[in-house]
């Protein structure tokens, strides 16, 4: 039988390009479990030039191809089921340089990033855009999905930390967007076009990246609270009194599954939900006023108690409670909600989505946490163990087509920072226009016109053609 890759192995040799089964399922999906992965093949490449061979040969070929960094998604946005050609970064992970001058580091697209993290810290500096699975994702997944996390609040979204970025198009040519400048009025800035676009625009090879100064010590306070109505008029009084870097809840639900896996309950009794909070602390002040913030929630009936990390131990373990929840509710395969609303529409959004989950979900336990600080929810909904993945994944859809109407009603988003890829597909039109949808598939036209990057993740392509000569 003809080697359908003989010349990527040739390119690659046989290290680099990978068909073995245990590869094939490996490098085929992301941290979604619902979408078997059926890639044709594996390609490690080592530099740009060779990406830039990979797209070549896929246009002619007519292959669609699938970018991979961490796989640490959430969305299936690195997924692939149809035989496509999966591009991994990770033999790609150097950091190139360094300027002291601009405060930039510029790293190959598969640089994991606690190791930018790191690479900041080693120049006394800071990268600051952080989450739970920093240790296996990769710079380059990052900017395909402009990910946020827990600092969000206070840092802003991996798109405010880009400088530069060097991506390939679906013709193989090589953009080289921004080039680190801080001010560049000359149109159109494709950078930000790139950034969130999920692979179905151009692969991130390698980006500039903006660094800061470090924070000064920082405090955490995890507090219990009445209930979901009275988290937001804690924030209110949290982000008047403290420069806050992180305002993170869950509920007592999640806060379950966490220790069923071990750790110790911060407090005595339950709570109906926990928001922690963390904060600069340079001086005493900030204990105080850390300590006011508290008091004031107890005076009005918000908060039932509180605790305040007195060292760095003390401070992880309680920022396990939070961060230890994805991983903790990982065995019962959760359909994963990640939507957001404006911060001022927190409040009345978390009021409908109870009476939303009390009528459709009757049933299903579901899990709440996350960013509310900046409007992001997760709402991760439980499989019952007896129930099947498909008839699981079908009723969770039911209801996430309810939740697109509540938050279409809300100005809200279907994904605030996971990405669209395939879970979110069928409620695109709940966050963005027909008009901007149509936009977006033109726009794809225009860098990737044989439409073989990333098909099928954020919208259904359109019928192409390929199998061009580049
Ligand atoms: C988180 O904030 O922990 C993540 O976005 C992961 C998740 O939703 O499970
Ligand atoms: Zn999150």
């Amino acid at each position: 039988m003809p080697d359908r890759y003989q010349c990527l192995r040739a390119l690659l040799g046989d290290d680099r390009l990978l068909t073995a089964e245990d590869d094939l399922a490996h490098y085929g999906r992301d941290w979604t479990r619902q979408y078997p992965p059926a890639p044709g093949a594996i390609a490690l490449p080592a530099t740009v030039e060779e990406v830039q061979e990979l797209v070549r040969w896929a246009r002619r070929e007519g292959v669609a191809i699938v970018p991979s960094g961490g796989r640490t998604g959430l969305s299936g946005g690195a997924v692939a089921m149809h035989g496509e050609l999966v591009v991994s970064f990770e033999r790609m992970n150097r950091v190139l340089d360094f300027d002291p001058l601009d405060r930039t580091l510029t790293v190959e697209a598969g640089v994991v990033t606690e190791a930018v993290q790191q690479a900041a810290r080693e120049r006394d500096l800071f990268y600051p855009v952080d989450f739970g699975s920093r240790g296996s994702s990769q710079i380059g997944g990052n900017i395909a999905t402009n990910a946020g996390g827990i600092k969000v609040i206070r840092y802003g979204m991996t798109r405010d930390w880009v400088a530069g970025l060097k991506a390939v198009t679906g013709t193989g040519e090589l953009l080289e967007l921004n080039r680190g400048l801080v001010k560049n009025a000359t149109g159109y800035d494709f950078r930000h076009l790139l950034i969130g676009s999920e692979g179905t625009l151009g692969l991130v090879v390698e980006a500039t990246l903006r660094l800061t100064d470090p924070p000064p010590p920082l405090a955490v306070m995890l507090l219990a609270v009445s209930g979901l109505d009275a988290l937001m008029g804690v924030f209110a009084q949290a982000r008047e009194h403290l420069t806050l870097t992180a305002f993170e809840f869950f509920s007592e639900a999640a806060l379950k599954h966490v220790l069923a896996r071990g750790g110790q309950r911060p407090f005595e009794g339950e709570a109906p939900a926990y928001v922690l909070v963390e904060y600069e602390a340079p001086d005493e002040h900030a204990t105080e006023a850390a300590l006011a913030v508290f008091e004031q929630g107890v005076e009005s009936g918000a908060v039932v108690d509180g605790v305040l990390a007195q060292s760095q131990a003390q401070a992880s373990a309680l920022w396990h409670l939070r961060e230890g929840i994805t991983e903790a509710v990982a065995p019962r395969t959760p359909y994963k909600n990640d939507v957001s609303v404006r911060i001022a529409r927190v409040a009345s959004f978390l009021a409908d989505l109870q009476s939303l989950f009390a009528r459709e979900y009757p049933d299903f336990e579901v899990i709440e946490f996350g960013h509310i600080g900046d409007g992001n929810m997760h709402i991760s909904v439980l499989r019952p163990e007896a129930m099947a993945m498909d008839a699981f994944t079908r009723a969770c859809a039911h209801v996430t087509g309810k939740l697109s109407d509540v938050l279409a009603r809300h100005g809200g988003s279907i994904s605030a920072e996971h990405g669209v890829g395939l879970l979110k597909k069928p409620y695109l039109a709940c966050t963005r226009s027909a008009h901007e949808i149509a936009l977006m598939r033109q726009v794809k036209r225009v860098f990737d016109p044989d439409g073989i990057l990333n098909p099928g993740k954020l919208f259904d392509p359109e019928p192409v053609s390929v199998g061009h000569d580049a």
